[in-house]
């Protein structure tokens, strides 16, 4: 197997720099839309065969070192009693919010193997057929920023409910984020279990808060998750399965983010490379960080970045070239292949 991505992860000597893309599957490849035509985007998820079907398209037609689960991170939310719908343009709808005490107490910590029990099914055929070739990511929300979506109902521009809740009903969000905490953690063993080869915890929303409500209103969740997750491994597997933490707009919370025991940050594109590395210190690998939208400009502009980004993580312990967020819809398949050849030719040993 393939085995650079896993070795990036955990610090070890690579003869090049893996990558993969955050969101690999799916507009921007017609394949993808092929299939959409056919079945919406829940039924898509929730059918194994389908699922594995556009797991597997972008490492046909891309090259990238590692696949990555097709899922959502809202489908544990729906599993926990809310009712999930995607529309087109409007994006994830969750209803009804969870705004009050009655609406955590109803929500349910569900057992994976029941109620996602499609999502178990998934990783195991993913892992028969990717066997030879490049290792399989799993994932899961972080729970802040599954929170965001619960509480607002969908996507938000300022983040108003949320932050209302933590302000003024700490004890509520607190309740909240007891339940989630729990749901990722079994949710994430479920998947280690079934056979996923490293971990991505998105935490798309957190970059929002200051370094103190960040450090003590989503970073004690994300340490717990890593944490429980770690101690489950250490008894469960023989091989250790590295974890990712991703937050969108990272630049101002390094410092926090750093203490959260993952084994790699993912980096957007809002900070430099070099500078977030020498932030994180050298017990920790990186992962990152071109701008989705780089990805518009004429190839020789790409390689540019490419190295840039390529010569500013040298000194990092690990480094996964990826985008700083998911691959937009309207981004050319041809530039995408030939930044994927770009890494891999500009990093070789
Ligand atoms: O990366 C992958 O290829 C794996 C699959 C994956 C999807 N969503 C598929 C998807 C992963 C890892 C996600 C994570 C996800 N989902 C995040 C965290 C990462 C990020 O991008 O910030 C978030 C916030 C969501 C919630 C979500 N799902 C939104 C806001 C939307 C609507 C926006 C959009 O792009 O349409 C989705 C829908 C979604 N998730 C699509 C895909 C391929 C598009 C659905 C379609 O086919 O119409």
């Amino acid at each position: 197997m393939n085995d650079t991505f896993l070795k990036a992860c955990r610090g070890e000597a690579v003869p090049y720099t893996p990558v993969w893309i955050m969101r690999q599957a799916g507009r921007y490849l017609k394949q993808y839309q092929k299939i959409r035509k056919k079945v919406d985007f829940l039924t898509l998820c929730k059918t194994p065969e389908l699922a594995v079907e556009v797991t597997i398209q972008p490492i046909d037609a891309l090259g990238v070192d590692a696949a990555i689960l097709f899922s959502d991170i809202l489908i544990p939310a729906e599993a926990m009693g809310m009712k999930l719908k995607f529309f087109e343009k409007k994006g994830p709808v969750l209803t009804p919010p969870v705004r009050d005490e009655h609406s955590v107490k109803k929500l349910s910590v569900p057992e994976p193997e029941d109620s996602l029990g499609f999502v178990m099914e998934t990783i195991k055929i993913l892992r028969k057929e990717l066997n030879t070739r490049v290792p399989l990511i799993g994932f899961s929300g972080a729970p802040f920023t599954m929170a965001t979506y619960m509480i607002e109902g969908g996507t938000s521009k300022n983040f108003l409910q949320t932050k209302k809740m933590i302000f003024q009903s700490p004890g509520l969000y607190a309740s909240l984020m007891e339940k989630i905490t729990q749901t990722v953690v079994k949710y994430l063993e479920a998947q280690m279990k079934a056979g996923i080869q490293a971990v991505q915890l998105f935490d798309t929303w957190a970059g929002i808060f200051s370094p103190q409500d960040y450090k003590d209103y989503v970073l004690p969740y994300i340490k717990r998750v890593i944490k429980e997750i770690k101690d489950w491994q250490s008894t469960e597997l023989t091989e250790s399965v590295p974890i990712i933490y991703f937050v969108g707009e990272c630049g101002g919370l390094l410092e926090e983010i750093k203490t959260c025991g993952a084994d790699v940050i993912g980096i957007d594109w809002r900070i430099n490379m070099d500078d977030a590395i020498k932030r994180l210190g050298n017990n920790i690998s990186v992962q990152g960080n071109l701008d989705p939208c780089a990805l518009f400009q004429p190839r020789k502009k790409i390689q540019g970045r490419v190295k840039d980004i390529l010569n500013m993580a040298v000194s990092a312990r690990g480094h996964i070239f990826n985008l700083g967020h998911g691959i937009l819809p309207e981004t050319r398949v041809e530039n995408v292949v030939a930044m994927v050849e770009m890494v891999h030719n500009l990093s070789k040993k």
